[in-house]
């Protein structure tokens, strides 16, 4: 049924559910979980809880409270794993400052984790993906890699202290870059996660009706993806999502193949991909340095709708 306190819906492909409450609030609501991309259950907890959120800060929302949603082999695997599982994203739903206030758990023959996350922001301050605007700039606020590098782990071609870089990033919360793009204002905005950084870029100008041209150069990469792909250590997910974007990106002749694959690259709790205004982003950069988030950089712009949905140079 049409209901007009819908703000955000599905047609987008939005990361959240937006719904109106009154003029002066809106709720914020995502789901998001998978199975465990590190060994470690503690760690595991912290980069779920982080990426459920993300979801949230990509609208320009403030998360209010959270609930778990866990399948768990309870006949496989001692309770304590799933103990330290809902204890690193206790942790990191204190750091965001909510509470977890609930949950549902299910047997299943692997464990996955994730939230379901509660938020408010204000109904005209909601940021989308579809309002990027030709003449915008794309700022990237993480490196991207991680889904290579957590194959690599599985696989035994990396230890966790070759990771640490990755796991850091995917633990770190997407909150300040959330404020900072909220502060300065901005077109639209996402969070790049399982479509990898083209898919969710070309999410991001289908939705809002333009073409991007990324720089290749500038993509903030982790250390030691392009060796691993290079060694053949190509995620399933990271290579669909090549096949998937391949209609819609041209790739300049001198793209490598390794780099066509990064770019397309599934990440979990991947940073915020932000389209604003030419006029502000030297004012975002600043703000995102200022917080710490020093990595963050321009990747491209934002141009009318062309042939292409995205030129990589
Ligand atoms: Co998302
Ligand atoms: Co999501
Ligand atoms: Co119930």
């Amino acid at each position: 049924p049409k209901d007009k306190n819908i703000l955000v819906g599905v047609e987008t492909g939005d990361d959240a559910a937006v719904y109106k409450i009154n003029d002066s609030t809106a709720l914020v609501q995502t789901v998001d979980f998978f199975t465990p991309i590190v060994d470690d259950p503690y760690q595991f907890g912290m980069i779920s809880a982080a990426n459920s959120l993300s979801d949230i800060y990509a609208m320009g929302a403030k998360p209010i409270f959270a609930l778990n949603v866990v399948g768990f082999p309870s006949n496989r695997l001692p309770i304590s794993v799933l103990e330290e599982i809902l204890q690193g994203a206790l942790e990191k739903t204190a750091e965001a400052g909510i509470a977890i206030i609930g949950g549902h758990t299910v047997d299943d023959i692997e464990p996955k984790f994730g939230l379901a996350v509660t938020g408010i922001v204000h109904p005209k301050k909601v940021i989308t993906n579809s309002h990027a605007c030709p003449g915008d700039d794309l700022i990237l606020t993480k490196a991207i890699g991680t889904g290579i590098i957590a194959t690599a782990l599985k696989q035994g071609f990396f230890t966790s202290s070759q990771a640490e870089e990755a796991i850091h990033s995917m633990t770190l919360l997407n909150r300040d870059a959330g404020e900072a793009m909220q502060e300065i204002g901005v077109h639209a905005c996402t969070d790049v996660t399982g479509f990898g950084l083209l898919g969710h870029l070309l999410g991001m100008m289908r939705a809002s009706n333009t073409s991007a041209t990324i720089q290749s150069d500038c993509v903030p990469i982790l250390k030691g993806t392009q060796d691993l792909v290079t060694a053949g250590i190509i995620p399933g997910g990271t290579k669909n999502n090549f096949d998937f974007t391949s209609q819609s990106v041209n790739y300049q002749s001198k793209i490598s193949r390794v780099m066509k694959l990064i770019l397309n690259d599934a990440q979990s709790s991947g940073g915020l991909l932000i389209s604003v205004d030419h006029e502000k982003s030297e004012s975002l950069l600043g703000l995102l340095a200022k917080k710490r988030i020093s990595i963050a950089v321009k990747i491209g712009t934002v141009k009318q709708k062309a042939k292409w949905a995205i030129e990589i140079i």
